[in-house]
């Protein structure tokens, strides 16, 4: 990847700005800095590698040189979205389920809260974060890693939930700047409609583990056992447990993991 290719190839975007780094720490330190010193809506931050990503709950995320997408597209939301901030993660894995699914076929689903799964193993995690200024959110960084060629998946006994890449699910060569495109014009499109019943219903629809036995843990302390309902229109998940009570549980602090006995590995996320 070289920063002409990729102005030239998403030109067609209108993107207000762009920063291309082959190396850098991590595409989201970069893109919540840059809020704070003005980044308009739609400012784009891209890296060939990342040599400290950031997964949920303080991971660590590995982005190898020509292997994979990092990314951090900064929002300025509007009023109507400001009330939104937590369907922002699954707006861009509904982006990305519409691109995998139409350009390669692939069997793809969305693991609530954030994560894409292709054949049930991750190929996408997203991090949202949000710079605030009091208790006004003055820019939302969508940050977004994906798994393009083998090479970018960390040897199993470092993760904690299977993982695959997309040329792997494929069978073929995927070409990053392409992919990067058609995932950021599905984006864009899905935008206006953050929270309308058709976004809330194709995340449902596209939901892993749906109906299925899950084990979540919440903060590290609280742990739910059910069996995935959906979500709600808040974007909380809808557990049903054994006693038959239904719990809303919100995105944050919590790991969802398939119970033992289902056909998914039980490790961790
Ligand atoms: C997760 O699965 O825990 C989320 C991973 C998010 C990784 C992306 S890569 C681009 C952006 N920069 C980072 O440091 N993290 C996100």
């Amino acid at each position: 990847m070289d920063e002409t290719t990729l102005r030239n190839r998403l030109t067609d975007l209108n993107l207000p700005a762009l920063r291309y780094f082959d190396t850098v720490g991590s595409t989201n330190d970069i893109a919540l800095e840059w809020v704070l010193n003005g980044a308009p809506d739609l400012a784009l931050v891209v890296a060939d590698q990342q040599q400290s990503g950031r997964g949920r709950l303080g991971r660590q995320w590995v982005t190898r040189p020509n292997s994979a997408l990092a990314l951090s597209l900064v929002i300025r939301p509007t009023p109507d979205e400001v009330n939104r901030l937590a369907l922002f993660s699954p707006l861009a894995a509904v982006a990305l389920h519409q691109v995998l699914t139409e350009n390669f076929g692939l069997p793809v689903q969305i693991k609530w809260p954030n994560d894409v799964l292709v054949d049930r193993k991750k190929v996408s995690g997203i991090l949202v974060e949000v710079q605030w200024e009091g208790q006004t959110p003055l820019g939302l960084v969508l940050g977004i890693g994906i798994n393009i060629a083998p090479s970018a998946v960390p040897p199993t006994d470092q993760l904690l939930f299977p993982a695959t890449s997309i040329e792997a699910a494929a069978g073929r060569q995927v070409d990053r700047l392409d992919l990067l495109h058609d995932f950021l014009a599905a984006l864009l499109e899905w935008r206006p409609q953050l929270g309308s019943g058709e976004f809330f219903q194709t995340w449902e629809d596209n939901l892993a583990f749906l109906k299925e036995s899950v084990r979540i843990e919440s903060g590290g302390q609280q742990v739910y056992n059910g069996t995935v309902q959906g979500i709600d229109p808040d974007g909380n998940l809808r557990l049903l447990e054994p006693t038959g009570n239904e719990v809303r549980i919100a995105a944050g602090d919590v790991r969802l993991r398939p119970s033992e006995g289902t056909s998914t590995t039980a490790t961790e996320i």
